[in-house]
């Protein structure tokens, strides 16, 4: 048997810190190694496949887009495009009326940037301390890790903490153009903001002529019980950026935008942003998210794999953070031993900082298989990692 890791180790120019598992199917909520064992998946692909792996509907969207047309840049129509535009918007939170197309989350955040300075014409952004935006050089900018060995980036990008109203308002200065946000971080560790705070965000950026930007890359498309988490907290971006679950686990990204965002007719672009595969792709996953009514699943199981897990509440566990089928689960000591553990008994769970464990389910996953997974893992935290 052709020994995977060592191929890939040999070739890769090697970013991830890797696990020993060689991933080679899908169906649903499991996952299947080149061995032939099950997992239950708690990854979705790092939150991509909502719908489940291999979903049918947008296995044969694929298919028959597939057939029909791969590629078209944005310099011309396409039907496939032009409906999807009209899907996305029509799901979004009012008032954005417009979306850009792209192929990732760091793209959605870039072209965001791009476009709120086009807008303001200013270079000052405002953004969380333990925030996630993306990797390119703009999207660090606004990114609180990863960052030293990078720098200098984009100047005039400033963090305040998370939650703290009052130092996000003393840190508003004229050239202020933008604050980025998102509503629940993800790589973060897990942490759903606070609805007044959120409301007090909205009204500093309306009293001081702000762009409100909010990144939804993770907690988009029912992810967190709503469609959008926007919903949920009631909450209107100028700006919002999406990827992740858009497409059913093709590669795509978008950033939407209201009536305020300026034309960046001319000035931004990207060949495959749009392609008519990622459209089709991307339509089939929001027919299938609305009509199988998965954002509200989402919410029921979230909330019942918490009961679930509270009954069990392992002593290694500081504090449950959880919104929709977003859980994480903050420990008294490092994640990872417990994260290797967990795999050898068939859950396949992510880290968010060196202390949390992080399920991000697909949004079809069974209850019963969800409960199963919350056994094992208050199992596996019942035990000592090292034994
Ligand atoms: C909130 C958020 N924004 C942006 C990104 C970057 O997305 P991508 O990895 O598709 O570039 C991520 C990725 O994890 C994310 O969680």
């Amino acid at each position: 048997m052709t020994n995977w890791i060592e191929l890939e180790q040999k070739f890769a120019f090697e970013v991830f810190p890797k696990r020993d598992l060689v991933i080679i199917r899908g169906q649903g909520a499991s996952l299947w190694d080149d061995r032939g064992n099950e997992y239950i998946d708690c990854t979705a692909g790092i939150g991509v496949a909502n719908v489940g792996h291999a979903n049918p509907d947008v296995v044969e969207a694929l298919h028959a887009q597939a057939q029909k047309l791969i590629t078209c840049p944005g310099i011309f129509y396409n039907d496939a495009r032009a409906r999807l535009m009209q899907k996305l918007v029509r799901a979004a939170p009012q008032g954005l009326t417009r979306a850009f197309l792209c192929n990732s989350g760091t793209e959605a955040m870039e072209a965001a940037i791009k476009f709120a300075r086009l807008t303001t014409g200013k270079n000052g952004f405002i953004s969380a301390m333990r925030g996630f935006h993306g990797r390119s050089m703009g999207a660090l900018s606004a990114t609180y890790k990863y960052r030293e060995e990078f720098e200098p980036l984009i100047p005039g990008h400033q963090f305040v903490p998370f939650g703290n109203l009052s130092k996000l308002e003393a840190a508003i200065e004229t050239d202020t153009g933008a604050i980025i946000l998102e509503l629940v971080q993800g790589e973060g560790g897990v942490r759903p903001a606070d609805p007044d705070y959120l409301k007090g965000v909205q009204a500093l950026c309306n009293q001081n002529d702000v762009l409100l930007i909010v990144d939804e890359v993770q907690t988009g498309f029912g992810r967190t019980g709503k469609m959008f988490a926007c919903q949920t907290y009631e909450i209107d971006p100028d700006i919002m950026t999406l990827a992740k679950g858009i497409a059913g686990g093709v590669p795509m990204g978008a950033t939407l935008c209201n009536d305020r965002i300026a034309s960046a007719a001319g000035k931004h672009g990207s060949t495959f942003g749009g392609n008519p595969l990622a459209c089709a792709a991307a339509e089939a996953t929001i027919d299938y998210l609305q009509s199988h009514g998965l954002a509200e699943r989402a919410a029921e199981l979230g909330a019942a794999f918490v009961g679930r897990f509270n009954t069990r509440s392992p002593t290694v566990v500081r504090e449950v953070r959880q919104l929709g089928l977003m859980i994480g689960i903050e420990l008294k000591a490092r994640s990872r031993p417990y994260l290797e553990k967990l795999m050898l008994a068939g859950v396949l769970a992510l880290p968010a900082g060196p202390t949390v464990i992080r399920l991000l389910p697909p949004l079809v996953i069974s209850e019963e298989k969800l409960l199963e997974a919350c056994d094992i893992l208050a199992d596996v935290l019942n035990q000592d990692p090292s034994a």
